[in-house]
């Protein structure tokens, strides 16, 4: 404890030699037995599964006010061999942007209060600094200019962060892609403290950070971005289909025709049972779409491709861009658009999300037992989001996100639970485990893919003892994540930070070169 004591005394020692006289270093310093400690820590975590009384905590929590801040910090907790966890918005479905699996100490540096969005309307471009939310970043896109969006995640609280450099897709990834299509810059302190850019840190870390997390790389300050065109008014709609209004034929056909649709439409479908426990307990299918367009054009198309979904102008909600941000958000476009600043400040419920991608239709018949399983035992949802269109325009190697070509949709397992109970916990794991296994025939093979937004640690982890993650045993999941990238990763990896510093349970492991 007293060597503890001491490398504590002098890491905050290091620190202040660090941070510019300026800075109040109590605001950005969060120690266990000061108030702001506990309620930071928790202010944006998202799974109540990772608040329990054995999850460690950090030392300390460093709230940045200024890059110089940041870069302190990296340089003080490698001198001391803290481990290091980046939060951004806090919604890793693993937790690992504030806990930690194995004995070392560690220091969370939160980004919160760098999240400031400078739009910049004549060149259709922003900065935006990582702590920034989605729905920061497009509240004030849309407070500069309306004929301006961007093309990421649904959920407001989701930050910058984290999402852009796992990839980060929404309703418009038909049109624009994914986030990471449409980064053009970014600044990023690296494990030597310096802060580059894109000139600076060189064509394969730039690379690298968009889509194959930031966390093992360095940490990201703020993105470029180049915002795309939207139109005046855009159109949405809702509609729930019961079995017995023919649900389980029409998710089978929008399997069929949702990825080849006119790239302006995104018609997302969610499986899930309505009911609960009881015995009246429905599975529907759930239809949920943006059209970057009028309804009129609208309800002509669903004519021509899904006359089966029976779209009625009175289904249609016109509206522009921002609201449709929160009629994803939150289901209703009549909330103030000022809701979407709302960042939370607890976590509400435990969830586990399993994720997969899907080259050819399932057979109908599988879906006629996909109904079966949730009616048996509703636990969650499916939520599959077409591509096509220009996200599976882009090479599979021109991000390190390779789920592109091919690819007919994203299929997300997700249950969710408010009870404490471990038997809790245990019950809707289970259940999401078994569909996930009953799914494998059926979906991507070999290796079978997974979306790094929605990390999943049953894939595999990197080794808990010693100091280096080892890329023999960590390529089984990065190739699930990546395929062919996870190799270009892993030097890049070695390249920038050998001795792997910037590591955590589903860190990129450091490779040499082989050429
Ligand atoms: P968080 O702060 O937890 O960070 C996630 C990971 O990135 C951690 O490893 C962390 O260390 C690292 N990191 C964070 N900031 C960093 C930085 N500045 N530099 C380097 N590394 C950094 N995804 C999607 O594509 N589309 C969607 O619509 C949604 N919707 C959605 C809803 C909800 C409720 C949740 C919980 C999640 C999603 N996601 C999603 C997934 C989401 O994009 C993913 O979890 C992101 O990594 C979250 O980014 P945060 O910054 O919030 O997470």
């Amino acid at each position: 404890a007293n060597s503890n004591n001491q490398g504590y005394a002098s890491f905050l020692q290091c620190l202040s030699l660090r941070i510019p006289p300026s800075t109040n270093i109590s605001q950005i310093l969060h120690t266990p037995d000061t108030t702001s400690y506990s309620s930071l820590y928790l202010s944006s975590i998202r799974n109540l599964r990772f608040v329990t009384p054995e999850t460690r905590k950090p030392l300390l929590i460093i709230t940045p006010i200024d890059e110089s801040h940041v870069q302190a910090s990296v340089v003080c907790c490698k001198e001391h061999s803290f481990q290091i966890r980046v939060r951004s918005g806090g919604h890793d479905y693993e937790g690992l942007s504030y806990r930690i699996e194995n004995e070392s100490p560690f220091v969370i540096i939160d980004l919160v209060n760098l999240r400031s969005v400078a739009v910049d309307p004549k060149q259709g471009t922003a900065w935006v600094q990582a702590g920034a939310t989605l729905g920061e970043l497009y509240f004030r896109i849309a407070e500069e200019s309306e004929s301006y969006g961007f093309p990421a995640g649904v959920c407001p609280t989701v930050g910058v962060g984290g999402h852009i450099s796992s990839g980060g897709f929404g309703t418009m990834l038909r049109k624009y892609g994914l986030a990471i299509d449409n980064v053009l810059d970014a600044r990023l302190v690296d494990v030597n403290g310096r802060v580059v850019d894109k000139e600076s840190m060189g064509e394969d870390l730039f690379w690298a950070i968009r889509g194959g997390g930031g966390a093992s790389f360095g940490i990201i300050v703020s993105w470029k971005l180049k915002l795309v065109l939207v139109p005046p008014t855009v159109t949405a709609f809702t509609i729930r289909r019961a079995s017995s209004e023919g649900a389980v034929e029409l998710v089978d056909k929008w399997q069929q025709i949702a990825p080849g649709l006119q790239e302006d439409l995104f018609i997302r479908a969610v499986v899930q049972a309505q009911g609960g426990n009881s015995e009246k307990r429905e599975v529907e299918a759930l239809f949920n779409s943006l059209f970057l367009g009028r309804c009129g054009e609208l309800l002509q198309l669903m004519t021509q491709t899904f006359p089966e979904l029976n779209l009625k102008s009175s289904d249609c909600k016109e509206m522009n861009w921002i609201r449709s941000v929160l009629y994803f958000a939150h289901g209703t476009d009549e909330k103030a658009v000022e809701t979407l600043l709302d960042r939370g400040s607890k976590p509400e419920k435990s969830f586990k999300a399993k994720s997969d991608f899907v080259n050819e239709p399932i057979p109908r018949l599988l879906w006629e037992r996909i109904w079966e399983w949730f009616l048996e035992d509703g636990a969650g949802m499916m939520i599959m989001d077409p591509y096509g269109g220009k996200i599976s325009s882009i090479s599979d190697s021109a991000t390190p996100f390779p789920h592109r070509q091919g690819i007919l949709y994203n299929i997300q397992y997700y249950c969710k639970w408010w009870e404490s109970e471990a038997t809790s916990s245990e019950k809707y794991m289970g259940w999401i485990r078994k569909l996930y296994g009953e799914m494998s025939p059926y979906v991507s093979q070999n290796p079978r893919a997974a979306y790094l937004g929605y990390r999943d640690l049953d894939l595999g982890k990197n080794d808990e003892e010693g100091s280096k993650t080892r890329y023999s045993k960590a390529v089984v999941w990065g190739r699930m994540y990546f395929k062919d990238n996870f190799e270009r990763l892993a030097i890049v990896k070695g390249t920038v930070d050998p001795s792997d510093f910037f590591r955590n349970e589903q860190s990129i492991p450091p490779l040499e070169s082989r050429s």
